[in-house]
């Protein structure tokens, strides 16, 4: 769900002369699908049909890998970014009942990105951020010590 991508010419003829140099060197998968998420925001599935015509590599290995890595998202990801982190320390100090939170509050599921385009869900690993446990992001921004009615606050906040 969520906002619509943009898949201009233009935007296609970029990826194509970046895939030009990635195909020159070993493994040129990787590098094209950072390219992508880069030049579109996400890959979805008309890009990675692209790819893999370019790449002679199926559209379903190539979406195996970019629902597989959090880097990628097949989806727009929304104006705001929340990021739970469910490493060790965060779970064990209640992440878990943070994330639920914001879902319910949101309406979506990790992963997803609300219909107007303003929050998309992730959870995390570690951020490296434990003694502050339990953490979440919001692009890219830390809060620690999070509690249901801080993450409520904040998403009232961004909503205004
Ligand atoms: S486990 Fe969450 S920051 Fe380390």
């Amino acid at each position: 769900m969520g906002t619509n991508v943009d898949i201009t010419q233009e935007k296609i003829d970029q990826l194509l002369a970046e895939m030009a140099e990635h195909k020159k060197k070993q493994g040129p998968l990787m590098p094209t699908l950072h390219s992508a998420q880069r030049i579109f925001g996400c890959i979805p599935i008309q890009v990675q049909k692209i790819i893999s015509k370019e790449l002679d590599i199926s559209v379903a290995r190539i979406n195996g890998v970019v629902t597989f890595y959090g880097h990628f998202s097949v989806v727009p990801k929304g104006k705001n970014v929340i990021s739970v982190c469910l490493g060790t320390a965060c779970y064990v100090k209640g992440s878990e009942g943070i994330l639920d939170t914001i879902a319910h509050e949101l309406k979506i599921s990790v992963g997803e990105t609300t219909d107007d385009g303003m929050f998309t869900l992730k959870e995390t690993r570690c951020i490296g951020a434990c003694g502050l446990a339990p953490v979440f992001m919001v692009n890219g921004e830390v809060y620690g010590n999070a509690s249901v009615q801080m993450v409520k606050d904040i998403i009232t906040k961004l909503k205004n």
